[in-house]
């Protein structure tokens, strides 16, 4: 996709929409190259490749440097970027500060956790031409009010706060809503009620599309399998082999080979 109106047109046509995490300029240029709609920029960066132990370490700072390098590598496609941690809950120029940073460093739009007492920042936001994604059910910046990485909405109550958020992200102007680790039928019950499209990580198939992060998709850590999260490649244990390759081609001298000498 190259715009975000094709968000609406995928909801009104019923095409589910495919979105990838990238966060460097070679995984931009792969999803460039594939079939995936659009990508984000999100701040899972703070943990899947700074090893930090949740997203609260992800900064301005480092969502722009992500963002320009994924632009770099896709430059036609749509880049969603994570508002980081706290960064639209200091008022609305600070949160307008750090998304026209955001916007700057290539980003087509941006994404918001929750929207429950920060509503003045999204309609800002959306009212000075910048495309909102929300992001509702796990919010990885509350882990430690959520008290870890949990499935949300299994209350009625719970359920009916998720739904009434979503109905306000679309009323404040968003384009689009992830929700994450909700149960299946919520999700569905949400996607049924919004007319912009809701994209699922963890919430069951009855979304208007769905996103996971790269590094789960392709195996990358051995460590970390989410039931959701379906991998494609076992990515940790192909490099491990080729890295075991080259090691054992320098000891047993087989490289460099008469081909790959500059003479
Ligand atoms: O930061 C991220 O990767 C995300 C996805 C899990 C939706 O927000």
């Amino acid at each position: 996709m190259n715009s975000i109106l094709e968000f609406g047109q995928s909801r009104r046509s019923g095409r589910p929409i495919t979105v990838v995490t990238a966060y460097d300029v070679l995984q931009a240029r792969a999803a460039a190259e594939s079939q995936v709609d659009a990508i984000l920029v999100g701040d899972s960066v703070a943990m899947v490749v700074h090893g930090h132990p949740s997203t609260i370490n992800a900064t301005v700072e480092m969502m722009c440097l992500h963002t320009a390098a994924v632009r770099r590598g896709a430059p036609a496609m749509v880049v969603v970027a994570d508002m980081p941690f706290m960064s639209f809950r200091t008022g609305r120029e600070a949160a307008a500060r750090a998304a026209g940073a955001l916007m700057q460093a290539g980003a087509t739009a941006v994404k918001v956790e929750g929207v429950s007492g920060h509503e003045d920042v999204v309609s800002h936001l959306v009212g000075s031409g910048i495309p909102v994604m929300g992001h509702l059910g796990l919010t990885p910046q509350s882990v430690h009010q959520l008290g870890g990485h949990h499935v949300q909405g299994r209350t009625p109550a719970a359920a009916q706060r998720l739904l009434e958020d979503a109905r306000s992200l679309e009323r404040l102007g968003a384009f689009a809503c992830v929700l994450e680790c909700v149960p299946a039928e919520l999700a569905g019950r949400v996607t049924g009620e919004l007319s912009i499209p809701t994209i699922g990580i963890g919430a069951g198939p009855d979304t208007g599309g769905q996103v996971l992060v790269i590094t789960d998709l392709l195996g990358m850590d051995a460590t970390f399998r989410p039931r959701f999260a379906r991998r494609y490649l076992e990515g940790h244990g192909v490099v491990v082999s080729a890295l075991n390759a080259f090691a054992q081609d320098v000891r047993g001298r087989r490289f460099p080979a008469a081909e790959e000498v500059i003479a």
